[in-house]
C-alpha cells in the first residue's frame, strides 16, 4: 500500500485524470461523491490524501504520506528534501519578476523591495544574481503591491498574463519554469520500491501518450 497526499483545488482534476489513465479506480474521488471526505481508496494498493500544497510537501517529508502530487513552485518555496521522481508535466506556468509596464527595474541604484508570496524562491533568485533585496511577504493578489508604491516589483506565477496586463504590469524577466512532480519521502522510496516502480513506470506512460496527443 503507498498512501499519496494530492494537492487540492488548481491541479487535482488533472492528476486524477492521471492516476484513472494509469489504471487506477478514481471513483471515490468523484466530485459529486466525496463531500468533505479527505481520505480516499485508490484501488487496491494506493491510499489518496487531498491537502493543501504545502502540507503535501510537510506530510511527504515527515513520511506520513509515502509520496504525492504538488507544483513545482511549492517545492521550490519549501526548500523541500523529497525525491522528485517525474514532471508530470501539468499545471505549467512559471515564475517570473514582473512590475509596473514600461519601468526599467534596474534603472538606479536604490535598494529595491520586491513583494512575493514566495520569500525563499525571490531571495534565492536575487541570491543568485548577487543583489541585495528586501523581500516583502505577501498572501495573495500581490499585484496590488507595486501599484499601491509598497515594492518595485514582484516576483509571481504566471500563467496566461491576463492579471499582470488587466493590473497593467508585464514581466521583466523569467525566474523558473513551473509544472506538477511526482515526488516521494526519501526512504519511502527505498522501502516500498516495488509500488513506487509501478505507479511511476504507469504515470511515465501517462506522461508520454499526453505529449503524443
Ligand atoms: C495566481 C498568481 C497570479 C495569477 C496568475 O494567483 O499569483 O495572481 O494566478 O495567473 P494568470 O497569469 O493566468 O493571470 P491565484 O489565482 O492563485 O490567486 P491569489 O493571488 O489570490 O493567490
Amino acid at each position: 500500500m503507498i498512501r499519496l497526499a494530492l494537492t487540492k483545488g488548481r491541479i487535482e482534476k488533472t492528476a486524477l485524470e492521471y492516476l484513472a489513465k494509469a489504471g487506477y479506480d478514481v471513483s471515490e474521488l468523484d466530485e459529486d461523491k466525496k463531500g468533505r471526505k479527505l481520505l480516499f481508496k485508490v484501488g487496491d494498493d494506493i491510499e489518496v490524501v487531498l491537502a493543501k500544497a504545502a502540507d503535501v510537501i510537510t506530510y511527504v517529508e515527515h513520511g506520513v504520506c509515502d509520496g504525492g502530487i504538488v507544483g513545482e513552485d511549492t517545492i521550490m518555496e519549501a526548500k523541500a528534501s523529497v525525491y522528485e521522481l517525474l514532471d508530470l508535466e501539468f499545471g505549467k506556468c512559471r515564475f517570473a519578476l514582473a512590475g509596473i509596464k514600461g519601468k526599467d527595474f534596474y534603472d538606479g541604484y536604490n535598494h529595491k523591495i520586491i513583494a512575493s508570496k514566495y520569500p525563499n524562491v525571490t531571495k534565492d533568485y536575487f541570491n543568485a544574481k548577487g543583489i541585495d533585496v528586501e523581500v516583502v511577504k505577501i498572501d495573495g493578489s500581490v499585484e496590488l503591491a507595486p501599484i499601491l508604491g509598497l515594492s518595485d516589483a514582484i516576483v509571481d506565477i504566471v500563467e496566461t498574463g491576463s492579471t499582470l496586463k488587466a493590473n497593467g504590469l508585464e514581466v521583466y524577466e523569467d525566474v523558473a519554469p513551473i509544472s506538477a512532480r511526482f515526488i516521494a519521502n526519501i526512504s519511502g522510496i527505498k522501502m516500498k520500491k516495488k509500488e513506487f516502480d509501478k505507479l511511476l513506470s504507469a504515470l511515465s506512460e501517462v506522461v508520454k501518450s499526453k505529449r503524443e496527443e
